[in-house]
């Protein structure tokens, strides 16, 4: 297992959700985060309740193509290196496929795809100085089977990023970076409050959460590139 203790992750969409209990599950385990969110006061609200000197608020919005670079660069002027990369601000439209209009298909995929692509891009070259650099992208079932006429644009753009995840897994292997897709059903956070499904049944972020973790702190010799975590029986493939 890598010692977490001086290391830096960064987590995109740390402010609620999925990437809230990631963000507060890295940082347990020791490592230093940076945590990025559109609304940086709301951020370091939800947060104060157990940030220390190993927590640092950014603003990042994936709709603004130099929000990551300088987000990025930011943490690199505070710590001096980045060893992990979370990508797990994510959108869902859930129209129909006669609803999914092009504006809400281009959102999904400026958030969905062109802003974990714009980060790993930016911080490639730092991971790679890690020599065990880790990349989570928080994709979704939803990247791994389409499930009936649900949702169908949120599901073109979760298999477009989970491409994207197994195109820089190959690309960085080398260089001692290793990529994990979490790939959940439902979690009980907002995204999912209006589906109709009882929260009882639902994953919690927590247990999403604890299992990233331990996979990322695995050493070099094992990785895992995909986790799928259902919460109902799954027909995949
Ligand atoms: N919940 C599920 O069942 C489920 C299942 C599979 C995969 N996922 C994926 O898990 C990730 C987190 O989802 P969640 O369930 O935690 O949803 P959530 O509670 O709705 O949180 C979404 C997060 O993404 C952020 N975000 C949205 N648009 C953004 C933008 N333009 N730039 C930067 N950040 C932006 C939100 O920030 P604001 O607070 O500013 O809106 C929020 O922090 C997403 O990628 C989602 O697709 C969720």
């Amino acid at each position: 297992m890598i010692d977490p203790a001086g290391r830096v992750m960064m987590i995109s969409g740390a402010n609620r959700g999925i990437g809230a209990a990631l963000a507060q599950q890295f940082h347990s385990d020791g490592w230093a985060v940076s945590l990025g969110a559109r609304d940086v006061d709301a951020l370091q609200a939800s947060v104060h309740h157990w940030a220390d000197q190993n927590v640092s608020c950014h603003p990042y919005d994936a709709l603004n193509p130099v929000s990551g670079d300088e987000w990025v660069s930011a943490t690199e002027e505070l710590h001096g290196r980045i060893d992990g990369l979370t990508n797990n601000a994510g959108i869902g439209h859930m129209e129909s496929l006669a609803d999914l209009s092009e504006e809400l298909l281009d959102e999904m995929w400026s958030v969905n795809v062109k802003g974990p692509l714009r980060l790993i891009q930016r911080a490639l070259p730092l991971l790679a100085i890690s020599g065990e650099g880790r990349i989570v992208n928080v994709v979704s079932l939803s990247g791994k089977r389409v499930k009936g006429n649900f949702a169908p644009g949120y599901a073109m753009t979760k298999h477009a990023f989970l491409a994207l995840h197994h195109a820089v897994r190959h690309a960085t292997f080398d260089e001692g970076i290793r990529v994990t897709a979490i790939c959940p059903g439902y979690v009980e956070t907002d995204m999912t409050s209006s589906f109709g499904v009882d929260p009882a049944i639902m994953i919690q972020p927590g247990d999403l959460a604890e299992t990233v973790a331990t996979i990322v702190r695995l050493p070099n010799t094992a990785t895992v590139a995909e986790i799928l975590m259902t919460c109902e029986p799954e027909v995949l493939g």
